[in-house]
């Protein structure tokens, strides 16, 4: 006997006595499985994104054995299902298409089977925030275990960090300082190990995220993927999730309004990616709790940047896991007012209790408060007649010279055009141009591309210049850098302003006020809506049809409307 004498969930299946209980049960022994397993222990999921395609996932499979090691030890039955994996440089048009699918399936797969509590295992950009999202649309006892970052990069005795260095070797190449061959030689001297993009790019910044919101166990965000604590801590989360289920410690629980307060400063103290915003929006709306895009601005705003990583610093994730990792940042938040001490975590304990003793082991990795590496972090959140409902700028990867800037419109209709463009010897641009890219956002894309960093023509790029302001209603990379105006909403694709910008407008931001303005007339406006017609979509039919006619705005979290909410893990028919 387990010992459990609570009815678990999953006791629904394997309990019965009847025909469906022999079913239930009968399958499942063709794997080996011992009658006394199905004695009313906790069932506990293991939702495992593993794909040989999606490279920074391709170690779950090993995650996963340590996971179960610890529901053994714990009394719990443990089951690994898969779901669609999401890989940031594979899929095309782009991952970000996919994760409400991803997300679907993960909500589905969790009410439809008898599972307890579940063990979520992502890594690459997407997979967490999908999983994430469909717990929560769920409401099970729900951990999470991120499969770590890679090593540093290492090429010719330097660090170099993934993604970041591509856009720099990218332009090194253009601009002839790179050869074609040593180019190619770092493909493999960037990425020499197991695990995701090792720069405070998106999936660093989502396993922090994770750990913020207390989804995660201590120090889930920086462990590299090959380092011995990464299994350590999957077997650690095996065992807690059990204890979990016997303690109904729900997702709901943990996702408070007070969690998302304390990840939106994490943010900020990482200088993470503009696309947690997006992310945390839409797991904000799936548990039911009231987050809008003004929060970003309002709570980050006086966060300052102290974590020295790339692409807002010099360091890489090892870094900062020496360093003291996550606890070391959220222990100095802590005491500076800025973190909910009380929000409650996986472990049982609250968030202060987990880092109150957390060392900080490098002051040049992680800065302290009076000498931090950005002053003002966080996301700051433009509005005005460019973008009536806001557009994001990650500051502590801008320029201060261009925070306040004035230009002239270099208009792209499409990425295609863009790329037709840029590098033509004849266009009309110089560095105090603005870049605007239109129709690359949820609808426009469809999918809403990470394109919004546009590379700058070849011709600058010669002469040195090495920022400019860009605007659009696409995503940016979190491995991205530079003055980048971002999620512009409403996008061009439904009729935003954004659709009507001409080339030669001249375009103020000012990012110290929040504003971003078009200066043309609201007649002349009225007159281009007037003459505006809405892009044809490609590829009609299927999911993309789905995605395209139900996905919501960037500031709803760009999730599709009909998913909003928790549904619970109530299913509709209880047998065959
Ligand atoms: Fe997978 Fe960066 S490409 S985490």
């Amino acid at each position: 006997m387990s010992g459990d004498r609570k009815v678990y969930r999953s006791a629904a299946w394997f309990g019965r006595r009847d025909k469906d209980g022999f079913i239930h049960r009968s399958w499942m022994k063709n794997q080996g499985l011992p009658d006394d397993l199905f004695d009313g222990r906790p069932v506990i999921g293991i939702c495992n994104t593993w794909s040989e395609l999606t490279p920074c996932n391709a170690h779950l499979r090993d995650l996963a054995e340590r996971v179960k090691r610890g529901v053994w030890e714990a009394g719990g039955l443990p089951l690994e299902f898969p779901v669609m994996s999401t890989g940031e440089t594979n899929m095309r048009p782009t991952a970000m298409l996919y994760r409400n699918l991803v997300s679907m399936d993960v909500e589905e797969s969790l009410r439809a089977n008898p599972i307890d509590g579940v063990v979520l295992l992502c890594g690459c950009d997407k997979t967490t925030p999908a999983l994430v999202m469909g717990a929560a649309s769920c409401d099970l006892p729900t951990l999470v275990v991120s499969g770590g970052p890679m090593l540093n990069g290492k090429y010719r005795g330097q660090d170099i960090g993934s993604g970041t260095d591509v856009w720099r070797f990218s332009a090194e190449l253009k601009t002839g300082r790179m050869t074609e061959q040593e180019f190619f030689q770092a493909e493999s001297c960037m990425s020499r190990s197991a695990g995701h993009c090792m720069t405070m790019g998106t999936a660093s910044t989502m396993a922090a995220m994770v750990e913020a919101l207390g989804l995660g166990l201590p120090h889930n965000a920086a462990i590299p993927a090959v380092d011995s604590r990464r299994g350590v801590l999957a077997q650690v989360a095996g065992r807690r999730i059990v204890e979990m289920v016997r303690g109904d410690l729900t997702i709901s629980r943990i996702l408070t309004r007070k969690a998302f307060e304390n990840a939106i400063r994490v943010n900020g103290a990482l200088g993470g990616s503009t696309n947690a915003v997006i992310h945390l929006l839409a797991i904000a709306g799936r548990i039911g709790i009231s987050l809008k895009l003004e929060d970003w601005d309002g709570l980050g705003r006086n966060v300052p940047t102290l974590v020295n990583l790339m692409p807002s610093g010099k360091f890489l994730m090892e870094d900062f896991y020496y360093a003291g990792g996550l606890p070391a940042v959220l222990r100095m938040l802590g005491t500076q007012g800025l973190l909910h001490r009380d929000a409650l975590t996986v472990n049982g304990r609250t968030i202060w209790e987990n880092c109150q003793d957390a060392p900080n082991w490098n002051e040049e990795v992680i800065r302290p408060f009076d000498r931090p590496l950005v002053e003002h972090g966080g996301i700051a959140v433009l509005r005005g007649n460019l973008a009536p409902d806001g557009a994001v700028l990650k500051p502590s990867a801008a320029s201060p010279e261009l925070m306040n800037h004035r230009g002239r419109a270099v208009v792209f209709e499409t990425i295609e055009h863009y790329k037709e463009r840029i590098n033509d010897p004849h266009l009309d641009i110089d560095e105090n141009c603005v870049l605007v890219l239109k129709n690359s956002g949820p609808k426009g894309y469809p999918g809403m591309a990470e394109v919004g960093n546009m590379e700058l023509p070849a011709k600058l790029l010669e002469r040195g210049v090495k920022d400019m302001v860009r605007i659009s209603d696409a995503r940016m990379s979190g491995t991205a850098y530079g003055t980048v105006v971002l999620h512009v909403c409403p996008e061009a694709a439904v009729g935003g302003p954004l659709a009507l910008v001409k080339d030669g407008d001249m375009i103020r931001l000012n990012v110290e006020a929040r504003t971003l303005h078009l200066e043309v007339g609201d007649e002349e406006l009225k007159r281009r809506r007037a003459e505006w017609k809405p892009p044809m979509l490609e590829m009609k039919g299927g999911y993309q049809q789905l995605y395209v006619d139900h996905v919501l705005q960037a500031n709803f979290g760009a999730d599709l409307d009909f998913l909003v909410g928790c549904r619970g893990t109530k299913v509709t028919r209880e047998s065959h």
